[in-house]
């Protein structure tokens, strides 16, 4: 297992949910993060709880939407602390609706840019100087990059791209020492549903789906088994074990995927 001691670790989205409580557990091990996301307010009190969990923290306010953004971002990082030993591509975005219903198609051009194209900027800039440190890259993707979930079209797609993307980077990569991990969370506990773009592309009007209480993982729970997957460098961390059976399935028979897949998304109107 790799210690996570004196490493540096760039991650995006680390001012809420998932991305901040992995900082934090990252901090407790005694790593150096760097922590990305536009909300510099909210970053600042993720670097305490980072500080005060032993870690180093420097915040760095990025939108990964912008490539020069991401550049900077690792610019920064290795200024500040001389080398990048992972980057963890968490900064998401989703959305709620069903495609017939979207009157705002730019919608989906923003869910690729934060989603997929965000990743793609960090990874490259970070790159080279993972490969010098045979670094770890992670990706945190989604159920909804394995399969189609109504309601969640553009979302998925970005989560698709970002599967296809770190699949083929992990083969290219190969022999350079530096390993892929892509995570896929089922449902976790943070504001990104709350957060979700509507059909018109503006935020605030609630889910369209209940999300049944014990299907929901608390963001903690989800950072400490991202943290294990890092640790033991795994290429692949799915979170829930009903999904592992639906991908079994999926090349024998779609069509019963397809229905459960439906049934895990409970439209509260439709
Ligand atoms: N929660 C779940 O059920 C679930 C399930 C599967 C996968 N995931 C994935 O987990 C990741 C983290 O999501 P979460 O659930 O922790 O949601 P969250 O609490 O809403 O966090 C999303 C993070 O992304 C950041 N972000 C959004 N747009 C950004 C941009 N343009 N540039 C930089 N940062 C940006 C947000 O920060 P700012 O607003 O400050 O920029 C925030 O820190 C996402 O990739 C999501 O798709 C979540």
């Amino acid at each position: 297992m790799a210690s996570m001691k004196e490493q540096t670790v760039v991650i995006t989205g680390a001012s809420s949910g998932i991305g901040e409580e992995l900082a934090v557990a990252l901090a407790a091990r005694g790593a150096r993060v760097v922590l990305a996301a536009r909300d510099e307010v909210a970053l600042h009190r993720v670097r305490e709880r980072c500080e005060r969990a032993g870690g180093r923290a420097l915040v760095v306010p990025t939108d990964v939407g912008e490539p020069e953004a991401c550049r900077l971002l690792v610019a920064r990082a290795l200024e500040v602390f001389g080398g990048i030993d992972a980057l963890v591509n968490n900064a998401g975005v989703t959305m709620r609706g069903f495609f017939e219903e979207v009157t705002d198609l730019s919608l989906f051009e923003r869910l690729m840019r934060v989603n997929y194209l965000g990743s793609v900027y960090c990874t490259h800039h970070a790159l080279p100087h993972l490969k010098a440190r045979r670094g770890l890259l992670v990706a945190v993707s989604s159920l909804t990059g394995k399969c189609g979930v109504p309601g969640r079209s553009g979302y998925a797609a970005t989560k698709h791209a970002m599967q296809g993307f770190f699949d083929s980077l992990r083969i290219e990569l190969r022999g350079s020492g530096v390993d892929v991990l892509v995570v896929c969370p089922g449902f976790v506990a943070t504001p990104i549903r709350a957060r979700a773009l509507g059909p018109d592309g503006t935020v605030g009007h609630g889910d369209i789906f209940e999300v049944k209480g014990k299907r929901i993982m608390d963001a903690a729970t989800c950072a400490a088994l991202i943290l294990r997957a890092m640790e033991r460098r795994e290429r692949e961390l799915l979170m829930i074990p009903v999904p592992r059976v639906m991908l079994a399935l999926r090349a024998l028979l779609p069509g019963v995927v397809d229905r459960i897949a439906s049934r895990m998304m409970e439209p509260k109107q439709r």
